[in-house]
């Protein structure tokens, strides 16, 4: 079956799915997206990846191209013509295109683009033992809360972890604490058990599958502090992992190298990918 692409009011083969070249998605950064677990055929938290995507609009000014319930059609519409029932959906929104020019256009009409990929998240020997992570001074701008397209800074992290053989970056602030993940949320457990993770202002990305888990975490009986923590605390931390859309709850066993806890997955994060599985399980739709 070959991939199809949804591009403004049109399912396209994905070889023939583009959008114009002065897109100021293109140009400019002027876009914001949204990437969305599927699983089941069902969107997971779809109505609060469209909460994020509204406000990420709205803070760039720029227009819904059209209504949530069309959005949702549009969605679903994209897994079903690529017989999609577990994978992700991406999402993205452009102020449109128009002369290459800095202040907004006048009449240019927000651009919408969606594809979608088959998948289920990362090798079960990710989940099983963990994963590594390098850290690197967060050099992003300074509105990283907006999930714009500006991902520079996250792709040249991500390439450095992937030449250091680590999973992911955590990226750096000037003080020395860790702002979250290139594409993911970072978290740590201390040594009282509590769970540890930056405090959603302006400097990260308040992850979907971040503002789940804590959902979760009172019924564990596990106490949240949202707060920034630093490189060495990570290291000295029991606990260590990280969140997002593709990967749920990953444990993460070594930072720079240096061993979180025993080098293996604690039973705090064990337990926390266990119940946002379920989590996930539960929305499902029912066949
Ligand atoms: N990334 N922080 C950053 C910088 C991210 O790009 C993401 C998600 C997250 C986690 O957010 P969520 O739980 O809503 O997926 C945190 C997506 C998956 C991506 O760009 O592919």
């Amino acid at each position: 079956m070959s991939r199809i692409a949804y591009v403004n009011g049109r399912y396209l083969p994905l070889n023939r799915a583009s959008v114009h070249i002065e897109d100021r998605g293109f140009q400019f950064a002027d876009a914001v997206y949204e990437v969305i677990a599927a699983r089941g055929g069902g969107l997971i938290d779809e109505d609060m990846h469209l909460k994020r995507l509204h406000r990420s609009l709205g803070e760039l000014r720029i227009a819904a191209p059209m209504s949530d319930a069309a959005l949702k059609l549009v969605m679903r519409e994209v897994l079903r013509l690529n017989g999609i029932a577990d994978g992700t959906l991406y999402l993205q929104v452009s102020r449109g295109s128009a002369p290459r020019d800095f202040p907004f256009p006048k009449s240019a009409k927000p651009s919408l683009v969606m594809v979608a990929r088959r998948g289920r998240g990362p090798a079960a020997a990710l989940i099983e033992n963990g994963v590594g992570v390098i850290t690197l001074p967060d050099i992003r701008w300074a509105r990283p809360d907006i999930k714009s397209v500006a991902l520079l800074p996250n792709a040249l992290g991500k390439q450095r972890a992937k030449e250091a053989g680590a999973y992911e970056a955590w990226q750096i602030d000037r003080d020395g604490n860790v702002t979250e993940g290139t594409s993911s949320n970072a978290w740590i457990v201390t040594a009282d058990g509590e769970v540890v993770t930056r405090r959603a202002d302006n400097s990260i990305l308040n992850g979907v599958t971040r503002l789940g888990l804590i959902g979760l975490l009172a019924r564990e009986g596990l106490k949240l502090v949202e707060r920034p923590f630093s490189v060495a605390e990570a290291k000295a931390a029991r606990e260590a992992f990280l969140t997002s859309t593709t990967n749920f709850v990953l444990p993460v066993v070594s930072i720079d190298g240096t061993p979180v806890g025993n080098g293996y997955p604690g039973s705090i994060v064990r337990r926390l990918r266990q119940i946002y599985e379920e989590y996930i399980v539960a929305q499902e739709p029912a066949l």
